[in-house]
């Protein structure tokens, strides 16, 4: 048993203008492809750890493996599992959030606009790789974080967390996922990143993440 790459929701040109479809196809199809094939070839000696369609329960549950696999598999089930996530966040249809959300975004960070501008500056202001993301408690409680290389909010205290977060969206500030269209203008792929949020998966991770 190996795991699969999950296939793209949406065609390669479904984000443009604001992410072209080069770079969706080469982000998609060779550098999340590379996480997917890197997992597989770390766990090749732990067949036990290969849960079917699970990489998310194998990165929460990144003290349970091996030691000497635990950092390949966390930098390439983390590489696996994030992108499928950010893909599943993005679409070019026209959503918002659900009024459970708003409430909630309102109440931890003022206003929807505020929360725009602190996801924002989590995700320009990581240095080098890595991702930003609006999280929830179990309790509701919104937050904004980001993480360095291919960690999650779900790895909790291996990656620093002291609670495990539940992840509702994320942005990917690796160069390769905007370099070709905007070059060293991390900025401004974040700022058009707002124009095409999935708020009917978000809504739902939400709802899922309360529930
Ligand atoms: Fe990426």
């Amino acid at each position: 048993m190996k795991y699969e790459i999950k296939p793209l929701p949406y065609s390669y040109d479904a984000l443009e203008p604001w992410i072209d479809a080069r770079t969706v196809e080469i982000h998609h199809d060779k550098h999340q492809a590379a996480y997917v094939a890197k997992l597989n070839a770390a766990l090749q000696s732990c067949p036990d750890f290969v849960h079917e369609g699970s990489i998310l329960s194998l990165i929460s549950h990144l003290d349970a493996i091996p030691a000497n696999i635990m950092t390949a598999v966390r930098n390439n089930g983390g590489g696996a599992y994030n992108h499928a996530f950010y893909w599943d966040g993005l679409s070019a249809g026209k959503t918002s959030p659900s009024e459970n959300l708003s409430l909630a975004i309102n109440e931890a960070f003022g206003s929807f606009d505020k929360m725009k501008a602190m996801l924002s500056d989590a995700a320009v202001n990581r240095f080098g790789s890595g991702w930003a993301w609006l999280c929830s408690s179990e309790n509701g409680d919104l937050s904004i974080i980001s993480t360095p290389n291919q960690d999650n909010p779900v790895m909790g205290a291996i990656a620093g967390f002291r609670e495990k977060l539940t992840p509702l969206f994320t942005i990917d500030v690796w160069e390769h996922a905007y370099y070709l269209k905007y070059q060293n203008r991390r900025n401004e792929y974040v700022e058009n990143i707002f124009n095409i949020i999935n708020w009917n998966t978000v809504n739902q991770r939400y709802f899922k993440a309360i529930s």
